[in-house]
């Protein structure tokens, strides 16, 4: 109620100043003189209207924010403005590690110190080091693009670096856990021998038949708009393993190749440039392989790519089927 009070006048200034223009013009139209006085007053109001809401906006949105209230833009409520205002708040960390000498996972809870712009990584590395260096996890680029801090933030496979505190906050607490569909090794890190193995076993590279074209190339491959888009969403895996933990199925058996694998045969194979489609299907095509899907689809919703794995083996299901 408070906030749609406070919205009104520009309501009034966006929807009635133009209404009482156009109104003006039509008047002008029909009856030139009368509309030439009605002209006047009508754009005088509406530039009153549009005025006081911008100088409304200069005065009282820097005093909202500092408030830490909830601002709006032309009735866009920001991003910026939505997350906590205050300068740091205190937060706790719940932190599932995994023992390797007990094999048990414990829950060590910390509390750290954060702003609105700190992510899961950065409290875990503050963590580290200042108050526990026992404290194990992966990472590397800190943006979203080498993969390595893929865990479960609140019960979702997410990348820790692009996780923000206070979007994750659950209460005043964050669950951090490893990623349980990978054999752990130690706290938070993941073992991936087995992830990558099976990426490589579906031949994730361009092949052609004729191996001296390919090598020796006298001319660029082309590609038209439409060929490329058929791979490129695909092409942007960063292999963080998401995809895989999410997996219900791989959960269960842990043989099953997973999503992460079988939305590379399709990347290669829908790729104009290759010419090894045949062989990477028939490698797949097996109970291990696309058969094992029972596409839940939770595989493409966690992906912080926007890679869709679930229709990308639907899609080989189709091409096993034709073959
Ligand atoms: S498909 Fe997405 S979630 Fe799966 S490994 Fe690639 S980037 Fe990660
Ligand atoms: S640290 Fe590289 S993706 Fe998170």
């Amino acid at each position: 109620m408070r906030e749609s009070l406070r919205m009104a006048p520009m309501y009034v200034a966006m929807i009635g100043a133009p209404v009482l223009m156009f109104l003006a013009m039509l008047s002008y139209l029909f009856y030139p003189i009368a509309a030439k006085l009605a002209l006047i007053p009508l754009i005088t109001i509406g530039l009153l209207v549009f005025g006081i809401m911008g100088a409304r906006e200069v005065y009282l949105g820097p005093k909202h924010r500092a408030a830490g209230a909830d601002v709006w833009h032309l009735g866009i409520k920001t991003e910026y403005e939505t997350v906590h205002q205050g300068e740091h708040n205190q937060v706790t960390l719940n932190v599932k590690r995994f023992n390797t000498a007990t094999g048990k996972m414990e829950v060590h809870p910390y509390m750290i110190t954060a702003t609105r712009f700190t992510t899961v990584l950065e409290a875990l590395i503050a963590i580290k080091e200042k108050k526990d260096n026992t404290l194990s996890m992966r990472y590397s680029c800190r943006m979203g693009i080498c993969g390595s801090c893929g865990m479960v933030i609140n019960g979702k496979p997410s990348l820790a670096c692009e996780a923000n505190i206070f979007k994750s906050l659950n209460g005043n607490e964050i669950e951090v856990a490893p990623m349980e569909g990978h054999p752990i090794l130690k706290d938070l890190v993941d073992d991936f021998d087995d992830f990558f193995s099976k990426h490589q076993s579906i031949h994730p590279y361009l092949y052609r038949d004729n191996a001296k074209e390919q090598y020796s190339a006298k001319k660029e491959y082309k590609q038209s708009r439409d060929e490329i888009n058929k791979f490129l969403p695909y092409s942007y895996c960063i292999m963080c393993g998401l995809c895989n933990d999410a997996c219900p199925v791989v959960n269960t058996n842990p043989d099953f190749i997973g999503p992460q694998a079988l939305s590379q045969v399709y990347r290669y194979n829908s790729d104009s440039r290759d010419q090894h489609g045949d062989t990477r299907i028939n490698l797949v095509d097996t109970l291990e392989g696309l058969w094992s899907c029972e596409f839940a689809g939770a595989c493409s919703k966690v992906c912080p790519k926007g890679v869709d794995p679930a229709t990308a083996i639907q899609l080989l299901k189709n091409d096993a089927i034709k073959k």
